[in-house]
């Protein structure tokens, strides 16, 4: 039995073995992708490197990163299912022999000293090949090498990877499966057929190609590179025999703590069992996102508004089986203490993570009572009406409005999601075209929040956005020049269109002073100075007097992206080749986003 811990320990144990250098992990919110609320895959902060730029810890890295996929929050309570998972990854910027990484994949997978998987047991796919890119014998080949029968080698036309949008860097791969030993489903069975008998454990990527523009063809990339992910939990599951990824390590405490305080036992039903994992499972992924060094609060939009519903939904859960909801601190310090050594701001901000989540949960707690009220209210409505319309012979359907919904959701935050799993409990539809048309009526500000960023997708390089980043940098240089070096920045977000930036400070700016802002920003873009960018060591990178906002415990080298004398600082990129690109900078708006933290929003024309 290997928990979560065990393996992040031996992953990194193979791949220091190896020559591999071990990188921190990004932030859950990424940094310079607008189509995506979070960090969705290992690779994910990894793009622009996938795609050519040199990485400051050179061509060889490994990591644990911290990953939240949406997509499957309505799935969470199964068996596998989860929010927040942790992904460990390993690449190889440049060209590298495929043979070499399929030599270190088989090295852990079947070594007694590392995963020991028996070679009887190991069965592994690659690419069957189509018009862009070619069937992939030399990873089938370099599998037959290390040892793999040559029957547990399987050719699929599906094995391509990329990401969610399918724009960017992406190829094929090859996936590595345990043979659980069931006897197969047909004639066919292979490891991408669903019937059980093949579980995932790791996929190597041979990011050979990218596509520049959703819809269009692969072309071959320059550099190629390799790129691994392993699903830490899923691969526990599948490792240790197990039947859900709560059986082991820290979720399976988490579940034990809540059965040990409520009055419904974990197994007693089903409402009961979906509900405790559901709890488990969101108030990890609460604590990463409000823990995290890019953290968020909860909203109405976009993160915080992910944030708000993994909250809510556990508030809602605990209902279910009378757990009490003052026990969630206990369960932030359970992750707390789990996560730290690998997440050092999880560390710092434990405090905040109580407090924020505290204050969210008080605040649902008593909209929560009313809003079931008035629920309640909202079915017997219908019923009414069923009733009356079926004295006329006429048939009401058990649907409710969008406009219901939407005044559930807006004068009692009931969320969308909620009232839509009560519903279905009490076995009543929702108009969810209704809900949406009313939601955006009324919540301008949500349009960002509803519409396809939730999607996945893929990280926007484009030129648009690395101008407003540089534009950002600006911003930042203005307003500590004419507010003092105290103010720093809180947060940021792009999209092709605008900039937004939080940042300290205790007054609503006049203005004169957002004009003096734009104008020493445009004069910076009317002097075309070029954006130039160091890989420094991070005390080197602050001895120059770069601003930065956290400190890498991993990454000893680190970026430094100076505008001649106007801007210095530690970031990732990408940026502006010049500032003369930006042509014209516009302030927007001048808001609060926060107390103490100014927010602003500027375009580029
Ligand atoms: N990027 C690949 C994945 O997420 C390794 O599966």
């Amino acid at each position: 039995m290997k928990t979560d811990r065990q393996m992040k320990e031996l992953w990194f144990k193979f791949f220091e073995k190896h020559g591999f250098k071990r990188i921190e992990s990004a932030s859950i919110v990424p940094e310079n992708d607008p189509t995506v609320l979070f960090t969705t895959a290992g690779m994910h902060p990894l793009v622009p490197y996938l795609l050519g730029e040199p990485h400051p810890e050179g061509n060889k890295i490994f990591d644990v990163q911290r990953c939240i996929r949406t997509s499957d929050i309505d799935d969470v309570g199964d068996d596998s299912h989860l929010t927040f998972f942790e992904m460990l990854g390993n690449w190889y910027l440049g060209d590298c022999p495929k043979e070499e990484m399929i030599a270190l994949s088989y090295e852990f997978l079947t070594s007694p000293e590392y995963l020991g998987i028996p070679l009887d047991k190991l069965a592994v796919t690659v690419f069957a090949g189509n018009d862009v890119a070619p069937r992939d014998d030399v990873a089938a080949n370099a599998w037959i090498k290390c040892g793999v029968k040559k029957e547990n080698v399987f050719f699929i036309k599906d094995n391509w990877w990329a990401l969610g949008s399918g724009v960017g860097p992406c190829g094929p791969d090859s996936e590595m499966f345990l043979d659980t030993g069931k006897p197969k489903c047909c004639e066919e069975c292979n490891p991408s057929c669903d019937c059980g008998k093949y579980l995932e454990v790791w996929n190597d990527v041979f990011m050979q190609y990218k596509v520049e523009n959703a819809g269009e063809k692969a072309v071959k990339l320059a550099r190629p590179n390799i790129d691994t992910g392993m699903g830490l939990e899923r691969a526990v599951v599948v490792l240790n025999g197990s039947k859900s990824v709560y059986d082991t390590g820290c979720l399976k405490r988490v579940i034990d703590f809540i059965e040990s305080k409520s009055d419904i036992k974990y197994l007693e039903t089903d409402l009961a069992k979906k509900s405790y994992r559901i709890i488990t499972d969101h108030l990890r992924s609460a604590v990463f996102v409000l823990g995290d060094y890019r953290g968020v609060v909860p909203s109405n939009v976009g993160q915080g508004y992910i944030l708000r519903r993994f909250i809510r939904r556990a508030v809602n859960c605990a209902r279910n089986i009378g757990f009490d909801t003052n026990y969630f601190e206990d369960i932030v310090d359970m992750y707390v203490d789990e996560y730290q050594d690998y997440y050092s701001d999880l560390k710092a901000n434990r405090q905040k993570v109580k407090d924020e989540l505290k204050t969210e949960v008080e605040k649902f707690s008593k909209a929560l009572e009313d809003g079931h009220k008035e629920f309640e209210k909202v079915l017997n409505g219908i019923e009414k009406h069923k009733a009356f319309a079926s004295a006329k012979g006429e048939v009401v359907e058990d649907i409710i409005s969008g406009k219901a919904c939407f005044r559930l959701y807006d004068t009692f935050g009931f969320p969308f999601e909620l009232t839509k799993e009560l519903a279905k409990e009490k076995g009543y539809e929702v108009d969810e075209e209704g809900f949406k048309k009313a939601f955006e009526e009324h919540q301008e500000k949500s349009r960002t929040a509803s519409a396809g960023v939730f999607k996945g997708g893929l990280a926007d390089s484009s030129y648009e956005s690395a101008k407003l980043h540089t534009a950002t940098h600006l911003i930042m240089a203005g307003l500590r020049k004419m507010f003092g070096s105290q103010v720093m920045q809180k947060g940021s977000n792009i999209t092709p269109e605008r900039l937004r930036i939080d940042f300290n400070l205790d007054h609503k700016m006049l203005p004169e002073e957002i004009e003096e802002l734009e104008k020493f920003v445009n004069d910076a873009i009317s002097k075309n100075i070029d954006v130039v960018c160091q890989e420094l060591s991070l005390q080197e990178a602050k001895d120059s007097g770069a601003v930065g906002v956290f400190e890498s415990k991993y990454g000893q080298v680190v970026k430094v992206y100076s505008i001649g004398e106007v801007s210095k600082e530690i970031c990732g990129g990408p940026h502006a080749k010049n500032t003369g690109d930006l042509h014209h900078l516009k302030i927007v708006k001048e808001e609060s986003s926060s107390s103490g933290v100014r927010r602003i929003k500027a375009i580029l024309n």
